[in-house]
């Protein structure tokens, strides 16, 4: 009893240090959301979000500044601002969920940060 009482414990306190330590976002099918970048844009090289699905399939947006590249849905959009990059998510589906990757390239490197997209199913109105 004692030992299951601590296994249970101790998953939960290495599940709380895990949630803290991955941004998340949780979104509703059918809604929208925006992911933001922490790193600044500042002088940037190369802007790229890197999308692994929970299916296992990834796609990518980026841009140079004078031309984007893309592969992923239509419905995801990447906004770039005088300092910060975001990505718009528009009308969410079940499969959207995955984890989101900015890559930063500039003169001193290169600066990621990942958020973790979480998709609730709608729910039922009667
Ligand atoms: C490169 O980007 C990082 C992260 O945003 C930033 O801290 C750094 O100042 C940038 N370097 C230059 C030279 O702009
Ligand atoms: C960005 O580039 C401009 C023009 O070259 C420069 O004046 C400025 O200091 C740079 N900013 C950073 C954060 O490196
Ligand atoms: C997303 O990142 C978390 C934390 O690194 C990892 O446990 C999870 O497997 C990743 N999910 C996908 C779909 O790559
Ligand atoms: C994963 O989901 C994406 C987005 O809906 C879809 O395009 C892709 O075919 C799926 N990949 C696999 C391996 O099922
Ligand atoms: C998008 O391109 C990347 C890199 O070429 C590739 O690994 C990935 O499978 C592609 N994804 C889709 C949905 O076409
Ligand atoms: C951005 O987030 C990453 C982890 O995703 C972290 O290592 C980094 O220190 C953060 N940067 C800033 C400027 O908050």
């Amino acid at each position: 009893m004692k030992f299951w009482e601590k296994t249970c414990c101790i998953f939960q306190l290495f599940l709380g240090v895990f949630v803290a330590k991955v941004k998340s976002d949780v979104s509703t099918v059918g809604s929208a959301t925006t992911l933001h970048c922490n790193h600044s844009i500042v002088n940037f090289t190369m802007v790229t979000w890197r999308v692994k699905l929970s299916n296992q399939s990834s796609c990518f947006l980026s841009t140079r500044g004078n031309g984007n590249e893309r592969n992923c849905s239509h419905r995801i959009d990447l906004d770039l601002d005088k300092e910060r990059t975001s990505l718009r998510i528009h009308n969410i589906v079940v499969l959207d969920e995955g984890n989101y990757t900015c890559e930063i390239v500039n003169r001193t490197g290169t600066f990621r940060d990942t958020v973790s997209l979480q998709v609730l199913a709608q729910p039922y109105v009667a």
